[in-house]
């Protein structure tokens, strides 16, 4: 996006994996090229359809192109244009207003309202989805709560991780690294995964929970078929009320503090049982189940299913019903997690989005791959500018295994 004093402003739209069925659909080429995944016609609709309707428009706050991708598409899965078109189009014309006002991406979406530094969530083991169906559990991550700046919580994710190494190097099992760079997780069961983060934390010289807490992204959605949730490791499938049994007794005993998408994203009776049930004791994320939209994020949380909301701007298709979903979310007194794609990019836009809409946390895989370091830099900048004062750390995030 050029605009016409000479700033010029990128996007890239990332991709997911792990996808929920109601969020914005990527326009690709289909046919035999690239597997099906080129974005020439794309690029086309960028040149064609959307580029001689923003030459129009005055870009007069961040976020203004955007009124006319929704004027091109306003369809809740961007069926018209493509997500990808409308999130690329959507960030290039924010990062180009910051640009040329000369600050910032967070600093102009923020105004004069607060603004923060996120609190990272780090993948540390690969799973699901992103490591070919090798465990059940999609992510396993960890949270530093007892971190006081976003460096100190990079350093202790980096002390786990790097024990988590020794460790599976020690068992044999040290496999290179899955789609958001955690380890692959050579693993025979699923608990056995947790036991190792656990065992990780520890022997980084932890306390785990008080200093570093579990955090689990189950993406149930992608265990769910006919039968149930199909837990594959151990050849069986159960339903939603053993399904909620099974996690429960998971949060009874590892030090959990966050769990994302426990239930499937057409399982509202499971979320709602879950969160009844563990509600006050552990985060309790929609991802897949909410993917991003304010309409599902205010449903839910009236239903009493989930306590917080995953932000990927790609599943909206603009900047600005992402903002929705989470101004949305904190209206419900929900926690914010704005994240990244497992199919992402150099783009390091939304650590601005975190930052400038005063997000709590931050979700980027692992501390691995360019991709992720891009974005773990760029918050470590951020927190120079703005001072540690200006960090969210964790210390308010309950743990699981604590009582009262
Ligand atoms: P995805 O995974 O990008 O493959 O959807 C990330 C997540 O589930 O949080
Ligand atoms: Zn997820």
């Amino acid at each position: 996006m050029a605009l016409d004093d000479g700033a010029i402003g990128r996007g890239i739209a990332p991709a997911g994996a792990s996808r929920g069925a109601r969020e914005a659909v990527d326009a690709r080429d289909g046919g035999e090229r690239l597997g099906g995944f080129d974005v020439r016609g794309a690029v086309d609709t960028v040149l064609t359809r959307v580029a001689p309707r923003l030459a129009a428009v005055e870009l007069d706050t961040p976020l203004a192109a955007d009124r006319v991708l929704l004027e091109l598409d306003d369809s809740p899965t961007k069926s018209a244009i493509g997500g990808n078109v409308s999130v690329a189009t959507s960030i290039a014309c924010a990062q180009a207003f910051a640009i040329s006002a000369g600050l910032p991406l967070w600093r102009v979406l923020s105004g004069d309202a607060p603004v923060s530094v996120p609190l990272p969530e780090v993948q540390i083991f690969g799973g699901g989805a992103h490591a070919g169906r090798r465990i059940d559990i999609q992510d396993l991550m960890v949270i530093a709560r007892s971190a006081q700046s976003v460096e100190q919580a990079l350093e202790m994710t980096a002390e786990v991780y790097l024990a988590a190494g020794r460790l599976m190097a020690e068992r044999g099992a040290l496999a290179g690294v899955a789609d958001e760079g955690g380890f692959w997780p050579a693993f025979s069961t699923n608990e056995e995964a947790i036991e190792m983060l656990l065992r990780a934390i520890e022997a980084a010289g932890y306390v785990p929970g008080d200093e570093v807490a579990i955090s689990l992204d189950i993406a149930a959605s992608e265990l769910r078929t006919d039968h149930g949730y199909r837990l594959a490791l151990e050849s069986r499938s159960i339903d939603s009320a053993a399904m909620c049994a099974l996690l429960g007794g998971w949060l009874d005993r590892y030090p959990i503090c966050s769990i994302e998408d426990p239930l499937a994203e057409d399982d509202i009776e499971g979320m709602r049982r879950f969160t009844r049930a563990f509600g006050k004791r552990v985060q309790i994320v929609g991802d897949d189940f909410l993917v991003t939209n304010a309409a599902f994020v205010e449903a839910a949380a009236l239903q009493g299913a989930c306590n917080a909301v995953l932000v990927k701007p790609n599943q909206a298709g603009t900047l600005s019903e992402a903002l929705d979903a989470l101004t949305t979310a904190r209206r419900m007194r929900w926690s914010t997690i704005v994240s990244a794609r497992s199919g992402e990019t150099e783009d390091t836009t939304i650590c601005d989005l975190a930052i400038g809409w005063n997000a709590r946390q931050l979700k980027v895989g692992s501390i691995t791959r360019g991709e992720r370091t891009a974005k773990w830099n760029a918050l470590i900048r951020a927190e120079q500018a703005l001072g540690a004062a200006a960090f969210a750390d964790g210390g308010w995030l309950p743990v699981s295994t604590r009582r009262g």
